[in-house]
């Protein structure tokens, strides 16, 4: 998958950015020279082709502040890490039961159920090994584990995704709805900004100003964005397009934007969150290009 529909000049470094930090993956687990089962599913767990938006967000913010691509790769990674350990586990019988991800099967699928969760505590677990290992000032590592740690769980994804599964039961308000969302997709689309973006980062790897309020009201607007146009695209998308089964979420009787406010005001409010996203961009001018540009294939994405 490449980047080139969409013509500014992000398109490329994308494409490069992508393949990149697919490569940091797979040097460092490669390093870990795992056997057998595990060794195997975790391959096919990182190999699997997903679009890597949250480490291209690291990247656009590192090109914004002037962080270098080589300190970026590590957040990059590590985010991605933990994004792909969400999407095992999240795949589960107990949790969605879903069969496809990416256009192949699931790891349980493609494995067996033990080794889905193992894979998930394996990605999960090395995602702050990798920041541990990566050399840079221990400060900008402590600061980056703090900030991977408190995004991923129980006050962010983790919570997420248990409010989720009680929207099954009993349709979320609208409030509990965004909340949940924030939570559980928001907060590590929130983390690949601020692991760069953060004082204790900038100051000792990068050479601009802050401005992490900005950046902050941008992480929040288009981590709802990003999952509105997730909910969207389980009712609009094609199986094939998704590389997700279609109508997921109401075959499990999910409380989605869409189960709530129907197709038309889903819409509607995934564009007012990429206004106010952009609005918080437009101070940056041409700096946050890559940045722009994500947020716009975030809702014009069609998988
Ligand atoms: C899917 O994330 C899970 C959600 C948080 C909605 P992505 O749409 O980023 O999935 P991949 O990584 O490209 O497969
Ligand atoms: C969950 O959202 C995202 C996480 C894994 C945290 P979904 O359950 O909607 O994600 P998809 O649609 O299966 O990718
Ligand atoms: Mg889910
Ligand atoms: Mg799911
Ligand atoms: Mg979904």
């Amino acid at each position: 998958m490449d980047f080139q529909n969409n013509q500014t000049g992000f398109s490329d470094r994308a494409t490069e950015y992508k393949a990149r930090v697919e490569q940091v993956i797979v040097n460092f687990v490669r390093k870990k020279k795992l056997q057998g089962r595990l060794g195997d599913a975790v391959s096919y767990a990182i190999a699997t082709d997903g679009k890597r938006i949250r480490p291209l967000i690291v990247y656009a913010t590192a090109e914004l502040l002037g962080v270098p691509t080589a300190i970026a790769d590590h957040p990059a990674a590590a985010i991605e890490l933990v994004h792909i350990y969400s999407l095992v586990h999240d795949d589960l019988p107990a949790m969605d039961d879903d069969d496809l991800r990416r256009g192949e099967p699931t790891v349980h699928k493609q494995f067996d159920e033990a080794t889905g969760i193992l894979v998930g505590d394996a990605l999960l677990t090395f995602a702050f090994e990798l920041l541990a290992e990566s050399g840079v000032e221990p400060s900008v590592i402590v600061e980056w584990v703090r900030l991977l740690s408190r995004a991923a769980g129980a006050s962010g994804m983790v919570a997420g995704q248990s409010t989720d599964l009680e929207g099954e039961t009993c349709a979320l308000s609208l409030g509990s709805l965004e909340q949940m969302h924030r939570q559980k997709s928001g907060a590590l689309i929130e983390a690949s900004l601020s692991m760069i973006a953060s004082e204790a980062v900038v100051a000792t790897t990068g050479n601009g100003g802050v401005e992490a309020a900005r950046l902050e009201g941008f992480g929040h607007h288009i981590g709802l964005a990003f999952q509105i146009r997730d909910d969207l695209l389980d009712v609009e998308g094609t199986t094939e397009q998704i590389g997700k089964p279609q109508g997921s979420d109401a075959a499990s009787n999910k409380s989605t934007f869409v189960s709530l406010l129907g197709l038309e005001s889903a819409r509607n409010r995934m564009q007012q969150e990429l206004s106010a996203a952009q609005q918080q961009l437009a101070y940056f001018g041409e700096q946050a290009e890559g940045l722009g540009w994500i947020a716009d294939y975030i809702v014009s994405r069609s998988k």
